[in-house]
């Protein structure tokens, strides 16, 4: 058996020391955003462009393609994708419009097969997107077929997610992106889990939605009933990986390490780890051996967004009381954020316009939620203000 990492027991230890004092690691000072930042609609376009469409994002988890031959097709931010794991054991993406005159080729859904037939007029698209056969060739006309492969986007797999780039033409090297972040999400071992559930849950808007996910400021008040019971409210020990974010919570049992000697603890018991990837997911290990991992996708406007929920478990729960445990993480965390944090959520969005705030505050104890909001304007570009 292995002991702590050396990262875990350092984690406990800081986490710890803010415990005593009764505080928490800070930002500089407050920081006040526009609450336009949250309702612009040109704003939103421009950043969605900047922050999702042209940067690489975490679309689905590896473990969703397993084995090959395996596909899955989704709208992500509206674009129509297809994830093909093919029969080389290789994730690839393409935009799944097809190149004869636009139709969507493969229905949204998960499945296997290594050939995608048009259901318009059947041209038909192979594993790797080529475009292997049309109905009526010889009556179409010329044309060159190599030219007419589904439109690739660029993917790869990396500890654990799949990401893709949505805009078609733009490249991306992932240990670029994710420098030194990738180290710790691999720590987590993604690909390896067991996918135990996976939902979609509508939600208020991107920024308001993404806010809650960065902080544990509300734990104590809106969670009381919830995660809120396992966590320290308003501790966190905060690391930042250029754009992405560790942010690591106290478990309420954080204090009983105060009484034992560092080489007896078993910090992962006492602290609880959030790893969070520029611009949209979170993996978060709330409970023992449950893991959540959130994707957010925005909607259409500011107003609107899904979550997609994925719920982990360390190994397949075969016993009544293993399945009894991780249904029973499942529900607890299905609670706090769409019965909490959503409907929270829901009423920040419809208080938006009512002109009682221009600027919100972040305090000095929302490091994660200032760290964001730079990153966003780091790479959203915005310069309409
Ligand atoms: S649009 Fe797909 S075959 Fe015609
Ligand atoms: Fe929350």
């Amino acid at each position: 058996m292995t002991g702590p990492s050396e990262t875990s027991i350092t984690l406990a230890r800081r986490a710890l020391a803010r415990y005593r004092e009764r505080g928490t690691d800070q930002a500089d000072t407050p920081m006040p955003l526009p609450v336009s930042a949250y309702l612009d609609t040109e704003r939103y376009a421009h950043e969605i462009e900047h922050c999702f469409k042209r940067l690489p994002m975490a679309i689905a988890l590896s473990l969703e393609l397993e084995g090959t031959s395996t596909y899955r097709a989704m709208k992500i931010l509206d674009t129509p994708v297809l994830v093909v794991r093919g029969r080389d054991g290789v994730a690839r993406a393409f935009l799944n419009v097809c190149r004869h005159r636009g139709a969507q080729v493969v229905p949204d859904g998960t499945g296997t097969g290594l050939q995608f037939s048009c259901p318009y007029h059947a041209w038909v698209y192979d594993d790797r997107g080529a475009l292997a056969s049309m109905y009526g060739e010889s009556t179409f006309g010329a044309l060159e077929r190599s030219e007419r492969g589904l439109r690739e986007l660029t993917c790869t797999e990396a500890a654990g997610p799949i990401w893709v780039c949505l805009t078609p033409g733009i490249a991306f090297d992932i240990d670029d992106w994710l420098c030194d972040f990738r180290i710790e999400l691999e720590t987590l071992d993604l690909e390896n889990w067991h996918l135990h559930a996976e939902r979609d849950i509508p939600g208020p808007g991107w920024k308001v939605v993404w806010d809650g996910y960065l902080e544990a400021y509300h734990h104590n008040s809106l969670h009381q009933d919830t995660v809120g019971k396992f966590t320290i409210g308003n501790l966190v020990v905060h690391d930042t990986y250029g754009p992405h974010q560790r942010i690591t919570f106290g478990r309420k049992s954080l204090k009983d390490l105060m009484d034992q000697p560092e080489e007896k603890w078993a910090p992962d018991e006492h602290i609880r780890l959030i790893h969070s990837v520029f611009p949209n997911l979170s993996i978060s290990g709330v409970l023992g051996d449950h893991c959540l991992v959130s994707i957010l996708f925005p909607g259409p406007g500011p107003d609107t967004t899904v979550t997609r929920q994925y719920v982990l478990a360390a190994q397949e729960p075969k016993t009544e009381e293993q399945i009894a445990a991780t249904e029973g993480f499942s529900n607890i965390v299905l609670r706090a954020v769409r019965d909490e944090d959503y409907a929270m959520g829901f009423t920040i969005q419809r208080g938006l316009a009512s002109g009682a705030n221009e600027t919100f505050l972040f305090g000095r104890n929302e490091p994660g939620l200032q760290h964001y909001h730079r990153m966003v304007a780091r790479y959203g570009c915005w310069s309409g203000d």
